[in-house]
């Protein structure tokens, strides 16, 4: 194809897409090392959905009581139900305690104890002695803990040099003819120009895909795009099954209201009045896990025990804490209530609902970033030019079930290593490498095909489509005749995408183009989550069937991996989960029956 646009060209040592709390934190730390780092955002980079994050980032600081990372490190696995990978879990927390030194160095205004120490809280799975005590764990700037981490990073990304390309939406990976990736096409939505961005190193760090959902917690922007690059370049996605369910969204909005809630002493009661969560996790109760807590929410509604008219939903309460400390330590929550529930939850409580949060999936990488491409089943191989961190990836540390305040601590441990062997590889100036003859030609058919569409089928009534399917065939609880159900419509959802009707052509701000072009990223990462999510025939951290309700380590302690192209058709295979840690300063830890 002669194609109709005229590209604008640039030349990087290294492309960062996206700028939430891991894209931010690799992008300085390999400006720091000397290399010309790009950073491309589709939104103004401290409006990423890392400032969304709430209750806090997690380290065995031990400020309110004792803690360990051994501790830490057995709870992370333990919460991700056993397919969590050792060796990357292993380097996460051993990480955490000098990544929030840093953070603190950077300017992040964490709460204190009264002695001055950073104040931390206890959230759900977080325990001390291998799961005997109660740890407090997760470091608080109030229940902003996000917001205050991303304008720090942020200061830091301008203070070294990174250079920005803000609103710049990326189209497409280019990839070399031996499978290496070169950089990445984007568009400008401020002035409508097309970018070829080249560089020996790319970074993926753009976050989930919760908006494959009707009800997420969630920012509109959260539509993987990354994931779906990858698939579009022939590369696979793993553990795309596992997709966490956040048991406190607002009922009907979907909003967060954090963990910290509990962690500082909220509950969750059925119509009775009862505190369910006692039935369900004697030990742990309201601070299990969060997809133990989930679907015991979704048992107590299927079984006639929700509240309101309707007995679809339950209640968190916080009118029994003292409304100082509530002031003082949840006010983001507080307001968030006020504005999308109308409760002032010093008096009543909130109506909450099990609500999609956070995949676990992503791209597979090493612990370093480096995107594995499994080419040949070689569990080495990396995909020369690429890595990818933060939610995007899949390293894994959170396997089946993440716990709350790991996901902080993975952006920023990752981000940070990231960086690291980036400036282990990449030499500053070195030459990029030639990209496949067609590559760009590829890219920009594709977008110019979606400029173009002009079907009978709204890009909102097809992502409507697509999200209602995704909440009613692939949420908390899963059988074999309900995904099948949901992958028969999303294939008919997937022959939509030739149907689709786009009404704005123009290349300046055309909103209409960019949720056309997040719909088909998102349509690719609902099909490949279905199809592993029909494939896995056990239940495993936040993959529960109903048709299969045990965990089956003999045959399925192992990641999923899959590819789709464009036909729609996924193709799936799977690779072992690393069962040893990265030292010899522990042992690996063996799957046992997991109990709260
Ligand atoms: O509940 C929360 O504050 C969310 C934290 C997390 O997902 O890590």
């Amino acid at each position: 194809m002669t194609n109709a646009y005229d590209i604008v060209d640039h030349s990087h040592d290294v492309i960062v897409v996206g700028a939430g709390g891991a894209g931010l934190r690799a992008a300085f730390g390999m400006a720091h090392k000397g290399l010309k780092t790009a950073c491309l955002s589709k939104v103004f980079p401290t409006r990423s959905h890392t400032v969304a994050a709430q209750g806090g980032i997690s380290a065995p600081l031990g400020n309110m009581g004792e803690d360990d990372w051994r501790w830490h490190m057995y709870d992370t696995v333990k919460g991700s139900d056993w397919l969590g990978d050792q060796d990357a879990i292993e380097f996460m927390v051993r990480e955490a305690n000098a990544v929030i030194i840093e953070l603190e160095h950077f300017g992040v205004p964490f709460s204190r104890t009264p002695e001055g120490k950073i104040y931390q809280r206890p959230f759900g799975g977080m325990t001390t002695h291998f799961g005997e005590g109660k740890a407090e764990r997760t470091c608080a700037a109030a229940d902003r803990t996000g917001h205050a981490i991303l304008h720090a990073l942020y200061q830091q990304s301008l203070k070294h040099g990174v250079e920005f390309f803000i609103e710049y939406f990326a189209i497409d990976l280019l990839m070399d003819a031996d499978g290496g990736c070169g950089g990445v096409l984007a568009w400008c939505l401020d002035d409508g120009t097309i970018h070829r961005f080249r560089a020996p190193m790319t970074v993926l760090a753009t976050g989930g895909y919760g908006r494959t959902y009707f009800s997420c917690t969630s920012a509109h922007t959260c539509t993987g795009d990354g994931n779906a690059m990858v698939l579009r370049a022939g590369l696979p996605l793993q553990d795309m099954e596992f997709i966490q369910f956040h048991p406190t969204g607002i009922y009907g909005a979907g909003c967060l209201i954090s963990e910290g809630s509990r962690g500082e002493g909220g509950y969750l009661t059925n119509a009775q009045g009862e505190r369910f969560m006692e039935r369900y996790a004697p030990a742990a109760k309201d601070l299990a896990s969060r997809d133990v807590v989930s679907r015991a929410m979704t048992v107590e509604i299927r079984e006639g025990r929700g509240v309101g008219p309707d007995r679809d939903h339950i209640h968190l309460h916080l009118e029994h804490l003292d409304p100082k400390m509530v002031a003082e330590r949840l006010p983001g929550i507080s307001e968030t209530a006020r504005i999308f529930a109308g409760i002032d939850l010093t008096k009543e409580p909130i109506p909450v609902l099990p609500t999609c949060h956070y995949n676990m999936g992503g791209i597979p990488t090493k612990h370093r970033g480096e995107a594995v491409t499994l080419r040949d089943g070689d569990p080495e191989a990396v995909v020369p030019g690429l890595m990818a961190i933060g939610e995007a990836a899949c390293v894994s540390v959170h396997g089946a079930n993440r716990l709350g305040s790991n996901s902080l601590l993975d952006l920023m441990a990752f981000g940070r290593a990231a960086a690291e062997r980036c400036a282990g590889i990449v030499k500053a100036g070195a030459p990029v490498r030639p990209l496949a003859e067609d590559a760009s030609d590829r890219a920009l058919a594709r977008f110019d095909r979606l400029r173009h569409a002009d079907g009978g089928t709204p890009t909102a009534a097809l992502r409507l489509e697509m999200q209602k399917t995704m909440q009613s065939n692939c949420a908390v609880f899963r059988t074999a005749e309900v995904l099948e159900e949901g992958a028969r419509l999303l294939a008919l959802a997937w022959e939509k995408r030739g149907d689709l009707k786009v009404s704005d052509r123009s290349m300046i701000w055309n909103s209409d183009l960019v949720e056309t072009l997040e719909l088909d990223n998102l349509l690719y990462q609902a099909v490949v989550s279905v199809h592993s999510a029909a494939n896995r025939t056990e239940s495993r951290g936040a993959h529960a069937r109903e048709d299969y309700p045990e965990r089956d380590d003999e045959n399925w302690l192992k990641h999923t991996l899959v590819w789709c192209g464009d036909d729609g058709k996924p193709r799936i295979d799977y690779r072992p989960v690393h069962l040893q840690p990265l030292s010899n300063e522990i042992q690996s830890f063996p799957p046992k029956a997991r109990v709260y």
